[in-house]
């Protein structure tokens, strides 16, 4: 019988310089990002509120710089406020999204100048503070949990531009197509405990830990996250008007708002059409659905005669490898993703297809869990047993319950620094600006 354990953390056993090059390089990384996502609009587009579901751009760089200071600048490093005077501005508990437009915001060059000063003195705490002795700065975690803030907003900036209109600004090749033979439509998942969660991972977040031992019964997963080709016919099959297939909520929801197809999507003379970052494009089969909600990825799974999988199965199917009873950090292993692995990091603005990424499937044998699209799962955000708010309750706490589902494994638009087998992301099941998409899965009965 294997024992449960989690991997090692490769950044553990780098030395203190190693540790402060790899942690400077990676906010960098982001503010690269940043910089990109908010250079690529003139200043009116900055300000503007694209949709009420979204801050201004200008909002999000200098909330960047915001929570750079709070936690790098005053608290890691003991330094004075740079603006004490903003703190309010940019607390996403004091304002709304909608109602941020009309604050006094920092204006673009503003925001500009301040979240680059901001960034001078954290890279100045950077280079003094002891990366050990207190829980704050052990293996720079602060600096990873700002690293990982900074890229989550710039993923949220991306949301912004997708629901921009005008002519596009971004640009970026067509996502890689199959790059192995075809694959089987499910892998079964024996049944059997696994090891959850994690106790090592040095940038893990509060809700990510701790590790912890969850049974599991035998299940089916589908390999790849659902195409627009099979979302398309339960669209066409009528399925957007079938009560069956929905939840209460699911077809409250619809029946509100009159949704017909993901957002994004219209139907046209000549077939369906969607609109992707200012483009006009056939909507690619394919390529996995995206911009779905909750209830619709749970009223397709419902007519496929399948489920969503749990958090902990889509967990297991990611981590556990059976040989060794090890949960690894990602499906291919334990080192980080690279480009080979996954649709990560903006480097594509779509999902791809199944069997683009041959380098990234599981020990199990499922395909593309990590990039293209974020994965609803059927539980309701919580914390993990033995789970201990840090460094701010505001960061996970204040949200678990039965609002929150749970979505899975990253998208295109998510940064190799903020994902990973274990992150968790969790959203209302209305929403479907986000990149969420879905796999299903469904019970194996008494196999394996
Ligand atoms: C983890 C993506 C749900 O954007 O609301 C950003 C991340 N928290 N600033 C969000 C976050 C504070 C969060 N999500
Ligand atoms: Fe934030």
């Amino acid at each position: 019988m294997n024992h449960l354990t989690e991997a090692a953390h490769p950044l553990r056993e780098l030395g203190q310089d190693k540790l402060r090059e790899h942690t400077a390089d990676a906010l960098t990384r982001a503010r690269r990002r940043s910089t990109g996502l908010t250079d690529a609009v003139d200043d009116a587009d900055l300000v503007r509120q694209h949709s009420k579901l979204m801050s201004p751009l200008v909002w999000d760089l200098a909330h960047i710089g915001s929570q750079e200071e709070l936690w790098l600048v005053r608290d890691v490093g003991g330094l004075e406020p740079l603006r004490p005077d903003i703190d309010d501005l940019y607390d996403a508990f004091q304002h709304k999204r909608s109602d941020r437009p009309s604050l006094p915001l920092l204006g673009p060059a503003e925001a500009r100048a301040y979240a680059s000063q901001v960034r001078e003195k954290a890279f100045d705490v950077l280079e003094k503070a002891p990366l050990e002795g207190r829980r704050l700065t052990e293996a720079a975690f602060a600096f990873g949990m700002i690293t990982q803030h900074e890229q989550q907003h710039d993923e949220t900036m991306l949301a912004t531009h997708q629901l921009r209109r005008g002519e596009p600004v971004l640009h970026a090749p067509p996502v890689p197509g199959r790059r192995t033979g075809a694959l089987p439509a499910e892998v079964l998942v024996p049944a059997g405990p696994f090891l959850m969660g994690t106790s090592v991972e040095p940038w893990a977040l509060d809700n990510e830990r701790p590790a912890h031992e969850v049974v599991v019964d035998a299940f089916f997963i589908d390999t790849a996250p659902v195409t627009n080709g099979a979302y398309l016919e339960f669209v066409e099959s009528g399925g957007y008007h079938e009560r069956r297939w929905w939840s209460e909520a699911g077809w409250a929801y619809r029946t509100a708002h009159d949704i017909t197809a993901p957002r994004f999507w219209r139907r046209e003379a000549g077939g369906w059409w969607r609109t992707r970052f200012g483009l006009d494009e056939p909507v690619p089969p394919e390529q996995f659905v995206v911009h779905v909600s909750f209830y619709e990825a749970e009223a397709y799974a419902a007519w496929a005669g399948k489920r969503l999988p749990t958090e902990p199965e889509w967990e297991k199917a990611a981590r556990f490898d059976p040989a060794t009873g090890q949960s690894r950090r990602y499906p291919w292993g334990n080192g980080d993703p690279t480009p080979e692995h996954a649709n990560l990091g903006q480097r594509y603005l779509s999902p791809s297809v199944a069997g683009a990424y041959p380098a990234g499937v599981s020990a199990l044998g499922v395909h593309q869990l990590i990039g293209d699209v974020w994965e609803w799962t059927s539980t309701d955000f919580h914390g993990y047993p033995g789970f201990a708010a840090f460094p701010y309750r505001e960061y996970s706490e204040v949200f678990f319950g039965p609002e929150y589902k749970v979505l899975r494994g990253g998208s295109f638009g998510t940064d190799a620094a903020a994902i990973r087998g274990t992150f968790r992301n969790w959203d209302y099941p209305i929403r479907r600006q986000i990149f969420s998409g879905f796999r299903c899965a469904r019970d194996a009965g008494d196999l394996a």
